[in-house]
């Protein structure tokens, strides 16, 4: 009597509802700009060193030698949360222009970057540490342990001291509190011309997977698909609220960096971490909180009956 159809649609709508508020897989930080001259007035966007609003997209460099400049957003993003050992998950999609304007020499490329907030200036100014870090400051050991950074480069010069011998001098790199890439692969870009790049950079904090999708071009001028991509426990390299955003440089040779789009989402730091443990300990929790809801449910359902 007691146990009709309906009652069971009931339950199923009660479980649902109590596993959605027990485990939350929300977004923390979503935008999405196709203008950034919208960005001056409510400072959503901050701009450093030499970077302005140009028409819609941010110029982070003029085509002018020893500038940089960086674009970060104004808010931190919750990167992982030490009591629940839990870790967000995001992805940064934008599209740029690097432009040398025709010139055959030309330096030194752009980052996406998370990093302790207020990253200090790089100071003295130099082309190498492409607007995040001068040499003098990769030199110093105190430097990097106080002001950590991991950052995607899309670096358009080959520094003898840092930079892999790749097969051409562009490239692309996941670099990890260290200019000298950790994982890198040739970028087929077209810098002496104006073309609009698009890129899709992920980090997945249930495989720690860090992936990069990005344009090239191809001898025939076809857009082509490049991918790189590091597994690393992002946990071990950066602090649990950090900065993020774009950065660019030119040194003794120049070139023009241009931000012309950027969407950004990230989730809450709740994404039960991946391992063989954890899964296991991640079924006997969904067990509990099914066994809990149910016996919840059928309390409020036997109180509503009463
Ligand atoms: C961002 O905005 C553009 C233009 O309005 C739209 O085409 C695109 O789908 C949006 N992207 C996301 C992720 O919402
Ligand atoms: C900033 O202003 C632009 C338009 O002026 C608006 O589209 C955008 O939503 C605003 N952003 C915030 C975070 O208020
Ligand atoms: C870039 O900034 C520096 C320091 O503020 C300044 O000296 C230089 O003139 C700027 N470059 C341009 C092209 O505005
Ligand atoms: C940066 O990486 C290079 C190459 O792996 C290494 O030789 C150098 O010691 C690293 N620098 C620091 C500060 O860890
Ligand atoms: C470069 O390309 C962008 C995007 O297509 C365009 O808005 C801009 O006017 C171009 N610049 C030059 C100098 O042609
Ligand atoms: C990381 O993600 C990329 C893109 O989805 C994929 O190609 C790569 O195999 C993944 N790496 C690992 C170790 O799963
Ligand atoms: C590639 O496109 C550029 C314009 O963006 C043009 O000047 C050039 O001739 C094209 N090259 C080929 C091989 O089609
Ligand atoms: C990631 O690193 C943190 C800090 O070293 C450590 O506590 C955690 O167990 C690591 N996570 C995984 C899945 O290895
Ligand atoms: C980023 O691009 C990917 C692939 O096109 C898309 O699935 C995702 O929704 C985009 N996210 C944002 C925040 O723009």
């Amino acid at each position: 009597m007691v146990f009709q159809a309906p009652n069971l649609h009931i339950i199923y709508l009660l479980i649902s509802i109590f596993l959605l508020l027990i485990n939350p897989c929300s977004t923390q930080i979503f935008f999405n700009y196709t203008d950034f001259s919208q960005t001056i007035k409510n400072k959503t966007i901050i701009r450093t060193g030499n970077a302005t609003i140009s028409g819609s997209g941010i110029q982070l460099t003029p085509d002018e030698v020893d500038n940089w400049g960086r674009a970060t957003y104004s808010k931190q993003m919750h990167l992982w949360d030490e009591k629940s050992e839990k870790v967000a998950s995001f992805t940064s999609n934008f599209s740029f222009i690097i432009n040398s304007q025709g010139k055959d020499r030309y330096s030194d490329g752009i980052t996406f970057f998370l990093s302790t907030p207020n990253f200090p200036a790089p100071r003295p100014t130099d082309g190498a540490g492409l607007g995040l870090v001068s040499r003098d400051q990769m030199g110093q050991p105190i430097f990097l342990a106080a002001n950590k950074f991991v950052a995607v480069e899309f670096d358009t010069f080959q520094n003898v001291e840092f930079d892999l011998p790749n097969s051409v001098s562009e490239h692309v790199g996941i670099n990890i509190n260290n200019m000298s890439s950790q994982v890198s692969t040739p970028w087929y870009c077209t810098i002496k011309e104006n073309k609009t790049y698009s890129a899709s950079i992920n980090y997945d904090s249930s495989t720690q997977n860090l992936s990069v999708t990005f344009t090239g071009f191809s001898h025939d001028n076809t857009t082509i698909q490049q991918h790189l991509s590091l597994v690393i426990n992002l946990t071990d390299h950066l602090p649990e609220s950090v900065e993020f955003g774009f950065s660019a440089s030119t040194g003794l040779i120049s070139e023009l960096h241009i931000l012309s789009t950027w969407s950004f989402e990230s989730t809450a730091p709740s994404t039960i971490q991946q391992s063989l443990a954890t899964s296991v300990e991640k079924n006997k929790e969904t067990k509990l909180v099914v066994g809990l809801s149910l016996g919840a449910c059928i309390l409020i359902i036997g109180l509503v009956l009463v």
